[in-house]
């Protein structure tokens, strides 16, 4: 018995399993998958350049989770391989992606006026110097302004005798319509994809988590049948899913329960499906928003209102959590989603 014990909640017993970043332990359903990416970087374990491999599919599918969870394992077999992840719709540009690998290899961030290929150098100084095998990871690869960073660690090898691993990360094939051929037979030579996970997957991969992050007992009903088929009706989005429950973990214990029942899920449900709550003229700006980003001035030349007006339809859009802002010098970018 823990003196602190009777404070915690009555829900949750890791509520961690639940955060965007929780890596699982077991990654189930994607055996075939992370046997082909165990493969295609087995010549690291050789100190080898591995087959570059592409993830796809869309969002929650456990792209993400797949390529950590592996790398995680290779760094373990081997411990001179050093995974370096890197978000690109954090650092869309060569220098910006240069900078975070730079970075994670220990190095500081360059001084700004430094040019990329520089930073280039400096990213090969560390790697020889920490004489580690780096595996890239690129993941929302799709963000990236130019396919630049690509070549320079497509020609690692060849140029600079260095071996590394690589998986690129996307939502859409059609990205690679704008990557140079060349990149792609030395890259993206294993396509691999992520399909769509179906309800009663959704419902094992929620009961593993509840298992992990869930007091026993504490949720009743069919919830994990009903956050599994919301899931599975965003095209099989486990995040979707794993969310739902979530919140409704949340839910319940704000209102003092020691089980999620099906209307907490409901309640989370129906704020969850904001579109109903927006007014004709942001529900505007969601549609054009459908197509892709934007930056907030292209959103007033089509919208055809004042750029106050604008600013309050967006403003209030990124307050319900429909969408999100980010500045690019001194350009507002807009898109659908959450800010992660
Ligand atoms: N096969 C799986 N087993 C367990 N959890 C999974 C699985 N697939 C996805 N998840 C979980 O679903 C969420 C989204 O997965 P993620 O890897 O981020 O998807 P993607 O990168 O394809 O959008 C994460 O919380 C992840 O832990
Ligand atoms: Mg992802």
């Amino acid at each position: 018995m823990n003196y602190f014990s009777e404070f915690g909640g009555s829900i949750f017993k890791k509520e961690e399993a639940f955060y965007p970043d929780y890596l699982p332990e077991n990654i189930v359903y994607r055996e075939n998958e992370l046997k082909q990416m165990a493969y295609n970087l087995s010549a690291l374990l050789k100190r080898r350049t591995g087959v570059g491999t592409l993830l796809w599919g869309t969002p929650g599918t456990g792209k993400t989770s797949s390529a950590r969870y592996i790398t995680k394992e290779l760094s373990e077999e081997a411990q001179f391989v050093l995974p370096i992840y890197i978000n690109c719709w954090e650092c869309r540009t060569r220098p910006a992606v240069l900078t975070t690998i730079i970075e994670k290899l220990g190095g500081f961030s360059p001084r700004r006026g430094v040019g990329a290929d520089e930073m280039l150098k400096e990213m090969i100084f560390l790697i020889e110097k920490s004489k580690k095998i780096p595996v890239f990871i690129l993941d929302e690869m799709d963000t990236l302004k130019s396919d630049r960073i690509l070549y320079d660690i497509g020609r690692l090898r060849e140029n600079h005798s260095l071996n590394y691993g690589f998986i690129g990360i996307l939502n859409k094939l059609e990205f690679l319509n704008k990557v140079d051929r060349r990149i792609r037979s030395s890259l993206l030579q294993s396509l691999i994809e992520f399909r769509a996970y179906k309800p009663s997957e959704l419902k094992s991969i929620l009961l593993e988590r509840a298992k992990v992050g869930l007091i026993p007992g504490s949720y009743g009903g069919d919830v994990m049948g009903v956050c599994a088929g919301f899931g599975a009706k965003r095209e099989g989005d486990a995040r979707i899913a794993i969310n739902l429950l979530w919140r409704a973990g949340r839910h319940a214990e704000r209102e003092g329960k020691n089980r999620i029942e099906l209307n907490d899920v409901e309640s989370i449900k129906e704020n969850n499906e904001p579109e109903s709550k927006i007014n004709k003229e942001e529900k505007k700006v969601v549609e054009l928003l459908k197509k892709g980003e934007l930056s907030f001035k292209e959103i007033i030349k089509k919208i055809g209102k004042t750029e106050r007006m604008v600013r309050n339809y967006v403003n209030s859009l990124e307050k319900k959590g429909i969408l999100k802002k980010r500045k690019e010098g001194k350009t507002i970018f807009i898109s659908l989603g959450k800010r992660k």
